[in-house]
């Protein structure tokens, strides 16, 4: 498949609270045809969207994702902290937010994020998941070990490997993981590490590019997609 260009980070999370589903109302109305999100498990190990292991920043509740069950993460407001017009926005479900890819035809990349030791369990129950899913996606994550076991869940999904700056050993790396693409930080990407991944032929995507002028930086250097929080600097025709 083309992979789409611009990649509405967190679903857009400048514009809306980040990882819920008026972000992804806001990514289709922007002509984006890609999001990211990140999917993190619940107490009773349902998969929910959410970047941190605690809830503090972005909901009103206190304490641990992990130690939350769904039922009453369901109950919890994640739209206030970005602004009040968006108080009582839920925080979704993994198949809430993927059944709206599906509706609204947009390309997902679903994030593994698991809790800290939880590595293996989120890889394969974030992959089982994205499996059932109706829509195009892909499977991303810092942790080889969860993308490994979502590859033996979910053979069929493809997945990239997260990384800050490209480490040395990115290759074997990805190899570990079962990925085919990378995903590093815009910000320590080296001339040098993007141009020996690139010419090996694999892809490079790089988070988080909230300026035009540092996407079309990256795009000459050959990298094939940017996350952004702000999908609006780019008009639909360009996404
Ligand atoms: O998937 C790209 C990006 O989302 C990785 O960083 O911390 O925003 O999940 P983070
Ligand atoms: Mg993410």
């Amino acid at each position: 498949m083309i992979y789409p260009r611009i990649i509405a980070h967190r679903c857009g999370g400048a514009l809306t609270p980040e990882n819920t589903l008026a972000g992804l109302r806001l990514a289709a109305r922007l002509g984006c045809h890609g999001v990211e999100f990140d999917a993190m498990l619940a107490a009773d190990g349902v998969p929910v969207l959410i970047h941190d292991e605690t809830l503090e920043r972005t909901t009103s509740g206190r304490g641990r994702v992990a130690n939350t069950d769904s039922a009453r993460l369901a109950e919890l407001d994640a739209g206030s902290r970005h602004h009040a017009a968006f108080a009582v926005e839920p925080l979704p479900t993994l198949d809430a937010a993927l059944q709206l890819c599906a509706a609204l035809g947009l390309w997902a990349n679903v994030e593994i994020k698991p809790s800290a030791g939880q590595e293996a369990e989120t890889g394969r129950v974030v992959a089982r998941h994205a499996a059932a899913a109706t829509g195009k996606l892909l499977l991303s994550s810092f942790s080889a070990e969860a993308l490994r076991i979502a590859a033996s869940e979910a053979p069929q999904l493809p997945r990239a490997l997260l990384v800050e700056a490209i480490p040395a050993d990115w290759s074997e790396r990805m190899a570990e993981a079962g990925a085919l693409a990378l995903h590093s930080s815009a910000r320590k990407l080296s001339a040098e590490a993007a141009q020996a991944v690139l010419s090996a032929g694999v892809p490079l995507r790089c988070y988080t590019v909230n300026r035009r002028e540092d996407a079309a930086r990256l795009f000459a250097m050959g990298v094939s997609a940017v996350f952004t929080d702000r999908p609006d600097l780019w008009p639909a025709s360009e996404m």
